[in-house]
């Protein structure tokens, strides 16, 4: 239950700041509290985050924490800790390294917010998810991978452009993996209510789909590194939707226990968020054609989750 309208964020890098700064724009939280280990960014984003609260309509604390035992009592705790890939890093060496760091993260949270809902943002993002919530052995419903939030702003956005209309009325829904086989779905998708396919050949909503597929990739083909608005208001949205109990349906990374025909794997499906977190998987019909890129979905993130088992990092 929440208690506090309180807001830990772990890694006060790019995205984990630009959360933060979206949460305290839209005043969403009491106090936000931002923890990070390279020494004074979590101390500095909080001083121009809490200045540029000046003319918020909601006052929101900003703080910045000594050490993790400062994230305390949180109601949600967004995860955006990690290293990006270097030079000779394979994969593997990225993942055992990253979820290293989310193990000793979840551990802190664990201590000191032992009753958050816990929303991981860090990549390969449906492993760590999996990872938090093989740490925590919570109630699958407190642990949220962020992704098809994100992954489906991108795919309104390229709704949006190839239209040329529909601004805050498109409804588009990704699901699958935070990877490349996650599951565009344009078929399913309304602007200002209409359907998608009364609206687009189906050449155009191929070319969504890979436009989608390709969102990350193409922000990095610019600016050399990832996007982080996009991501910091997608996990300000969830963090919302929590707060305020709206029971809005997002499409999220969660632990499958049968739903879809899989289990013991986190992967992104529509999910009704409220003050308990999960409240609710929404299941879809799918036909085969997507039930089979589900299933290959599905098995992209058992082989990341395979590479940790194998590594015996759960033991
Ligand atoms: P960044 O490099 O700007 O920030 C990461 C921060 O984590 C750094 O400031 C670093 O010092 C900190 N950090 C590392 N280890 C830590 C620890 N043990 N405790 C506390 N802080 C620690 O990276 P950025 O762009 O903010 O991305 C963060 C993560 O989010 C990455 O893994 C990225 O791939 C992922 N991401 C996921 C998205 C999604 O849709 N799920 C979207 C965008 C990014
Ligand atoms: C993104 O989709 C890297 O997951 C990150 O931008």
């Amino acid at each position: 239950m929440i208690k506090n309208r309180k807001v830990g964020i772990i890694g006060a890098g790019a995205v984990g700041a630009s959360a933060a700064f979206s949460l305290a724009i839209m005043g969403t939280c009491r106090e936000i509290v931002l923890f990070d280990i390279a020494e004074g960014v979590a101390q500095g984003k909080a001083i121009d985050i809490a200045q540029a609260t000046h003319y918020s309509t909601k006052p929101t604390l900003i703080t910045a924490a000594q050490s993790p035992a400062d994230v305390k009592e949180c109601d949600i705790v967004v995860i955006t800790a990690g290293v990006p890939r270097k030079g000779d890093m394979t994969r593997e060496d990225l993942l055992m390294i990253n979820a290293k760091i989310i193990k000793s993260v979840t551990e802190d949270i664990m201590k000191y917010s032992p009753n958050a809902i816990i929303l991981s943002v860090s990549n390969p993002l449906d492993v760590m998810t999996y990872t938090i919530a093989q740490i925590t052995g919570w109630e699958r419903n407190r642990i949220i991978g962020m992704a098809g939030a994100l992954d489906g702003s991108r795919m309104a956005y390229q709704i949006r452009k190839k239209l040329g209309f529909g601004a805050a009325r498109v409804g588009a829904l990704v699901i699958g993996d935070h990877g490349e086989n996650m599951i565009p779905l344009p078929q399913k998708a309304n602007v200002g209510d209409v359907p998608l396919p009364d609206l687009l050949s189906k050449e155009d909503m191929e070319e969504i789909i890979n436009r989608t597929k390709n969102g990350g990739a193409e922000i990095v083909g610019h600016l050399k590194t990832s996007g982080y608005y996009g991501p910091g208001r997608a996990i300000a949205f969830m963090v919302e939707a929590i707060l305020n109990d709206s029971k809005a349906v997002v499409s999220s990374s969660v632990l499958l226990s049968g739903e879809y025909g899989h289990s013991d794997v986190c992967v992104g499906v529509p999910v009704v968020l409220g003050s308990n977190g999960v409240e609710a998987i929404v299941e879809m019909n799918l036909d085969d054609d997507l039930k089979k890129k589900f299933d290959t979905s599905v098995k992209t993130v058992k082989n990341g989750i395979d590479i940790l088992k194998n590594n015996n990092f759960f033991n």
